[in-house]
């Protein structure tokens, strides 16, 4: 009996402007390209309950207890039904933002700190990490600018700078504090460039999957 290797589990980060969203779906669509059966998803998000959790998330008025418990709700949630059951099947999962988020923008900008944040880590996935993050990272002035574009803002994006700063500060601490797994990566380049980039990382991801 042949057992099925366990997909790769691979996430984007980066504060809000930092231009992760635009290279999901086109690493999606690499790694169909090259044969990798893969799920995109998203957090707060990807199940239809943790969609709801998302839709208050962004828009309601909260706590900041309420808020960071909601976003692990909704991740127990997006692990049991969504993250697990794909790595277990072999598929890789390609997930906008995980639980780095939580400690950039909980912890960091809004002040909670790390302990609860790893306490609740340790409660909801002990043994699940992302093999590979991609940290988008870009000053906080083109981030901004980015994001003055948006219109209908949600609670986050409405943020001051000082709070981005604090956010951005958290994500590059991470970075350098476990680089095996965190990869800054300059989003000031061009779109090219970055995807030039992520490719070599794709093809790199596969090769060491075909060899263990
Ligand atoms: P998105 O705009 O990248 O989809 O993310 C939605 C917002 O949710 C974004 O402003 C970051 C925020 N967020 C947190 O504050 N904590 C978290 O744990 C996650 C996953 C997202």
């Amino acid at each position: 009996m042949t057992t099925t290797q366990r997909g790769l589990f691979l996430t984007l980060e980066g504060v809000d402007g930092a231009g992760k969203s635009t290279h999901v779906q086109w690493l999606v669509d690499q790694l169909s390209a090259r044969r990798v059966q893969v799920v995109c998803t998203r957090e707060p998000g990807g199940t239809e309950l943790a969609e709801k959790l998302r839709t208050l998330l962004l828009h309601e008025d909260m706590t900041l207890e309420c808020e960071t418990l909601l976003m692990f709700a909704a991740r127990a949630e997006h692990i049991h039904a969504v993250i697990e059951p794909a790595l277990c099947a072999g598929q890789w999962v390609v997930c906008d933002r995980f639980t780095d988020a939580t400690f950039a923008y909980q912890g960091g900008g809004r002040e909670l700190g790390v302990e609860r944040i790893a306490t609740l880590e340790h409660w909801v996935h002990p043994n699940l990490q992302p093999d590979c993050t991609w940290l988008f990272d870009v000053p906080l002035a083109i981030a901004r600018e980015r994001l003055n574009r948006t219109r209908d803002q949600d609670r986050f994006e409405k943020e001051a700078d000082a709070f981005f700063e604090r956010t951005r500060g958290v994500y590059l601490a991470r970075a350098e504090q476990q680089p095996q797994r965190i990869q800054r990566i300059d989003a000031t380049q061009s779109i090219e460039q970055i995807r030039e980039h992520l490719g070599r990382q794709l093809d790199q991801l596969i090769e060491h999957r075909r060899i263990v």
